[in-house]
Order: structure tokens, then sequence, then C-alpha cells
């Protein structure tokens, strides 16, 4: 990993670094007051095009061109929605930013309304965020009170306020239309797209929504320079025209079987194995990892033999996960039953769907079910192929969904069942001796341990 000086963290181990005062101390808000005095907002977009930004909430989408799908003459207004719902499973990112520098993101926020031309943001704050929300209410009261939102910021003709939107508890509101319709006031369920949210968005009104760490990143690329931005990370692949790079500093997390869970920041790239030995204190109690789940549990799993994968937006898809996701790692040690994480990904799957397909209704939970009936030893080696079809047969990639919730609960199955079906068809073969070469249809219901299926109150 190359020398590397952090910015996204700079503030974090700060004494009161969340407060205006360090903030400003360490040069917070000179960003936007020379984007006030001297950009355009043509010009804040320009920048932010030309550094490559890919948005940080989990896709990598190109931010600039993001933006740049904003109807040029509308007459307003514009939202913009900061995706702070961070549900995903291991990724807790989002949160150490708020809580520790509100201000970044604040800054960040304000320089991309303006950009946009938006005039009013929300930050949809994961519902779990209580120290989260406390010190964003108050980073955004000292805002208020030195100018740097309301009306008419800091002299210029430009006016924002930003509010912040309490999450609703629940994984898919974290989905940007889902979380729109969250903000109106309604069950997060997520909308058929198009339009997409920057035609009709928020109350029908031309929409940004991006992650808290792309906001983050907004502001340092203001501040340094789209060049700097584009000295960090990892280059356009020149064998794959649709490859536009992996730019700009990452805060990654560890969690799982570590010795020092937690988050770091390191350039885009950065070796998977390298993050954890260097700054997760490598695998605990000294064994070696069976297998690390890259970005958040939708985007799979990396087998030990893949962990010199580079943590860019490339990297992880081309070792067959769904990709790079939130950069949140979850380490299983060699002791960890495949079968276990298998389980539980489906469970939290199962649970969070919303209903609205069927595919992702039913997939999610009748490969629970395959996976309970593996668990309480009654498995037979053609649930492992029925296990692989719902895999392959649920999200938008296969195109039966709706969002993205599907193809995330898709991709630990398919990565558990081809990485890693050795295991799984030893399991049941150790475990139901006499039944695992059944290929005559089972009864769901006959099972015991079975867990009530959930109606559609409960999956909220
Ligand atoms: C089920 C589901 C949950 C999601 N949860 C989040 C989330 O918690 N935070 C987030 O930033 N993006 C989340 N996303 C991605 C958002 O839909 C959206 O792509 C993202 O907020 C865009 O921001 P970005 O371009 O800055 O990455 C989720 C997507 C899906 C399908
Ligand atoms: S894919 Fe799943 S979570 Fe997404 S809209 Fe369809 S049912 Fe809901």
């Amino acid at each position: 990993m190359p020398d590397f000086e952090p910015v996204l963290t700079a503030n974090l181990a700060k004494p009161d670094g969340h407060r205006l005062a360090v903030y400003e101390a360490g040069g917070g808000y000179r960003a936007l007051r020379r984007a006030l005095a001297e950009l355009a907002p043509k010009d804040v977009l320009e920048q932010v095009r030309t550094s490559g930004l890919r948005g940080r909430g989990g896709a990598g989408f190109p931010t600039g061109l993001k933006w740049s799908f904003l109807p040029a003459d509308h007459p307003g207004p514009i939202y913009l929605c900061v995706n702070a719902d961070e549900s995903e499973p291991g990724t807790f990112v989002n949160r150490v930013l708020i809580e520790g520098d509100p201000h970044q993101v604040i800054e960040g926020t304000i320089l991309s309304a303006y950009a946009t031309r938006a005039s009013t943001a929300y930050v949809y704050l994961r519902y779990e965020y209580p120290l989260a929300l406390a010190r964003l209410e108050a980073a955004l009261a000292e805002c208020r009170a030195a100018g740097y939102l309301g009306r008419n910021i800091l002299g210029s003709a430009f006016s924002l306020d930003i509010f912040v939107h309490r999450g609703a508890a629940a994984y898919v509101c974290g989905e940007e239309t889902g979380l729109i319709e969250s903000i109106e006031g309604k069950r997060a369920w997520p909308r058929i797209k198009p339009p997409f949210p920057a035609v009709e968005g928020l109350f029908r009104r031309p929409t940004v929504v991006n992650n808290v760490e792309t906001l983050a990143c907004v502001t340092h690329i203001i501040d340094r320079g789209p060049a700097w931005f584009r000295s960090i990370g990892v280059p356009p692949d020149p064998t794959n025209p649709r490859d536009p790079g992996s730019f700009g500093p990452k805060m990654y997390g560890a969690s799982g079987h570590v010795n020092r869970p937690g988050w770091f920041e390191a350039p885009l790239g950065a070796a998977c194995r390298e993050l954890i030995d260097r700054f997760a204190g490598g695998v605990w109690k000294g064994r070696r990892a069976k297998a690390v789940v890259p970005g958040g549990l939708s985007t799979g799993l990396l087998a030990e033999s893949e962990l010199d994968t580079p943590m860019d937006f490339a990297g992880p898809v081309r070792a067959g996960c769904l990709g790079l996701g939130t950069g949140c790692m979850i380490v299983l040690d060699e002791t960890y039953p495949i079968l276990e994480f298998l389980y539980n990904s489906c469970r939290f799957f199962a649970h969070e769907s919303c209903g609205q397909c069927t595919p992702c209704r039913e997939g999610t939970q009748w490969a629970l079910e395959l996976c309970q009936r593996i668990r309480a030893g009654r498995g037979r080696l053609v649930d492992l192929d029925l296990l692989a079809e719902i895999g392959d047969s649920i999200g938008i990639m296969p195109g039966t969904t709706i969002c993205g919730l599907a193809d995330g609960a898709a991709w630990p199955i398919k990565n558990a069942l081809g990485k890693f079906r050795d295991e799984l068809e030893e399991h049941i073969r150790t475990t139901n001796p006499s039944g695992f070469g059944q290929t005559e249809p089972v009864e769901a219901m006959e099972f015991a341990g079975r867990e009530p299926r959930m109606n559609a109150d409960e999956r909220g």
C-alpha cells in the first residue's frame, strides 16, 4: 500500500472533533467559502465529475454523472437526500463519520446541494444511531448560527436547510426509492424505476440520493482539487472500457474474527488481506481466515485463496462477488461453518424482504427454510441445487425484482455454494447419513424447528 495521508478520518481522533470550532481550526468550511465566492454550481459539478468520485453507498455509481441526470431547466424545488440508513450487516463507517466529524459530512452536503441546485436536504439517519442523531442535530444548529445554513449562506445567493429524518428501522429503507417513500411518510417500499429519482424523486421532484461518505469526499475534492483525488486509488482498467477506475480514499471496516475490529482509512484498491493484517490485527486466535465478506453481507464471500483481491470497485467483482459494497469486511475464521454463515444470511434477507416481489418474498423465505432443514440434520444434496436455483433466479440482474435487496440475498448463497460446496455436502452427508441422497419432494412443514412465516406487517 502506498504512503497515504488520511483525510476522511483526520478529525476523528481530535478531542471535540465533532464541534464546529475544531472543524474550522483544521480548515473546515474553507472549501465552501471558496466555492460560493469563486465557483458556479456547474463548476463544482464539473470538479466532482473530473475527480472520478464513485458512490460509496454500495453500487459505485459515478457521482458527477448521477448529478448530471437532473433536468437542467427544472424550476425546482430539487432535493438532496443523504443516505445514512446504513443497515447493511457488518457496516458502521457512516455512523463513525457522523458521530466523530459531522461537519465534514455537512460541508459536503452543502457543496453538493449547491452543485445540484437543491434547496432542501434531508439526512435519512438509521433509527438505531442515537449518538449520531445528537451530534448531527447539534452540528446543524452550529451551522445555522454561523451562517453556513439558512438564507443567503455566507452572503451568497444560495440558500439551503438540512433536516434530519430518522429511519424506519428496516434494511430496505436504505434503498434510494424506499428511502424517498419513507421520508414521504409511507412504508419504505422501493419504487419501480424508471422514472429514476433524478427525474422524479422525493415529492415527485428531481432528487439526488448520495451516501454519507460520498458527500464527505466532495468536501475534500473541492478543497484539494480533483487531481489530488485522482492521484489516490486505481486507474481504469485499459482492457475494460466500462471501468471508470476507483479513485480516492475509502473508509473500510473490519469485524468478525479479527484481533482489532474497527474502522480505518486507506486508498481504494488496497488488498483485502493487507487491510485485515495491518489495520485489524489479523485473524484472531492465531487462526487462518476461511472467508471474508468484502463489503457488507450482500456482497457475498471471498475465499481465503482470494484475499489478495484489491478492495476497489472492480476487485471483488472479478472474484465472483456482487461488488465492493460498503468496504466493511466480516472475517470468518477457519473453524466457522459456512452453513452458519449461509443460515444467518438467509435469515436476515428473509426478514428484511419487503414482500412486494414474489421471487424475493418467496425465494428468501424458501432459502431460509432449506438452510433450516439442513441445520436440523434433514438436508439432502438436492437442497443445494434448490438453493442454487433460488440464488440464480432472484434479483434485478435476472430481472425478476424491483430492487437490489434480492441480489444482495442471492450473492451469499451463490458464493457459499460456488466456493464451499464440498463443505456443505460433507455436512449434509454426515448429519443425514440415511437421507442425504433422497430426491423425492419433502413436505416443508414436516421438519422440526421451522420458524413461522412472517406476515406483511412483520416484514415492515
Ligand atoms: C436493499 C438496499 C439497501 C441499501 N442501503 C443503503 C444504505 O444503507 N446506505 C447507502 O448509502 N446506500 C444504500 N443502498 C444503495 C442506495 O440505493 C443508493 O444506491 C445509494 O444511496 C446512492 O448513493 P451513492 O451513489 O453515494 O453510493 C441500498 C440499496 C439497496 C438495494
Ligand atoms: S426485491 Fe425484495 S425488498 Fe426489493 S422491492 Fe422486491 S420484495 Fe421488496
